[in-house]
């Protein structure tokens, strides 16, 4: 039953309050008591009633502030409030309903109505509680769930992108000596993408699109592919056609990262003047991902061995970059963000030297 429930009564006229304790008291309630506004709203605070009883003429914080206040208060708002008052002219309950009292009662208080008018504001507010409580461990509950979710898309977004990083190294297994080189081409051109300010969104998918820049590869034949000496020019058109196989492969996917991968494929041999191919697009036509991972790709190769090349110093490397961006073979913009960041590329490329295969 309500045996334990707690009442507040607030009055400032002592024989009034002691009047209401006693009736509440002997109804079976727990019943504290202030004698102002003030002390009421700490008291409500200190320790939360279940039931406020109020009185409306007070001296420091009358009851029409002190209801306002409470209500106000998220701590203190589910409370129900009954305006005990002799002043019971409508334009005061009005009032006092306005601030904020959950019920009215005249002076001198009837017992049976008093009694009555508890019981029903209890109902209330225990009904109430109830309802709180469900409604927090509902949003609890999809909270969890919704963490839940999120890291099962994770984990499902992981396991796609180390299967795209699997694939891209085995159309770079058979020409490069290990998979550090898409690595490195991760890095560099998120490091680059970020330096020139690009979305989060955007430089995470050049990320992890770039390591595809070169899956053709796989449609190329072997002798042209490994071919130690020079290409004839015939292979060499062969040879070009890396980016366009590489762009068929990856076309038409719903994945924003695939996509972006289609795109890298097809441009990161564009040159900003336009020498560069499948297509000898110019400057901005060139997609801004391939004009960054065509810089981080001349780059990482200039430092790498290959069949057909000792690699060049980093000093001989930056030197080559600088003069390709001054030619317009690279965008300068690119290339200026590059140098921004001189440092931060060649930590990656001594984080992920030759031999090392892991991603992380
Ligand atoms: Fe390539």
């Amino acid at each position: 039953m309500d045996e334990a429930k707690r009442i507040l009564v607030v009055d400032d006229v002592e024989s009034n309050r002691k009047l209401l304790v006693m009736s509440l008291t002997r109804l079976g309630y727990d019943v504290d008591q202030a004698d102002d506004g003030m002390e009421a709203i700490e008291h409500a605070h200190a320790t939360p009633p279940e039931l406020i009883i109020l009185d409306l003429l007070m001296p420091r914080l009358d009851g029409w502030e002190t209801a306002r206040r409470l209500k106000a208060d998220a701590a203190t708002r589910n409370i129900p409030i009954l305006v005990v008052s002799t002043h019971s002219e409508v334009k005061n309950r009005v009032s006092a309903f306005e601030a904020g009292a959950d019920d009215f009662l005249s002076k001198p208080v009837d017992q049976v109505e008093l009694k009555t008018r508890v019981k029903s504001l209890l109902k209330v507010k225990s009904y109430n509680d109830h309802m709180l409580q469900y409604q927090k461990r509902l949003e609890e509950e999809v909270a969890r769930r919704t963490e839940q979710l999120e890291r099962a898309y994770e984990k499902i977004r992981m396991q796609a992108l180390d299967t795209i990083f699997r694939l891209s190294q085995a159309a770079e297994y058979k020409d490069e000596d290990t998979g550090a080189h898409i690595i490195r081409i991760g890095y560099y051109s998120a490091a680059i993408a970020r330096q020139m300010g690009l979305a989060d969104e955007e430089i995470d998918a050049i990320l992890h699109a770039s390591p595809m820049h070169d899956i053709g590869k796989i449609g190329i034949p072997d002798h042209v592919l490994l071919k130690p000496g020079k290409l004839t020019p015939e292979e060499w058109e062969v040879m070009k056609r890396h980016t366009v196989i590489g762009a068929q492969i990856l076309a038409g996917s719903d994945s924003e990262v695939i996509g972006k991968a289609e795109e890298i494929a097809l441009s990161h041999h564009e040159r900003i003047d336009g020498s560069g191919y499948p297509k000898g697009l110019k400057g901005e036509a060139i997609p801004l991902a391939g004009r960054i991972v065509a810089l981080a790709d001349v780059f990482d190769a200039l430092l790498s061995r290959r069949p057909y090349k000792q690699p060049f110093s980093l000093e001989q490397s930056l030197g080559i970059i600088r003069e390709m961006g001054d030619q317009e073979k690279l965008d300068p913009d690119v290339t200026q963000a590059f140098f921004a960041i001189e440092n931060e590329i060649t930590a990656i490329r001594r984080a992920h030297p030759e031999g090392d295969a892991s991603p992380a």
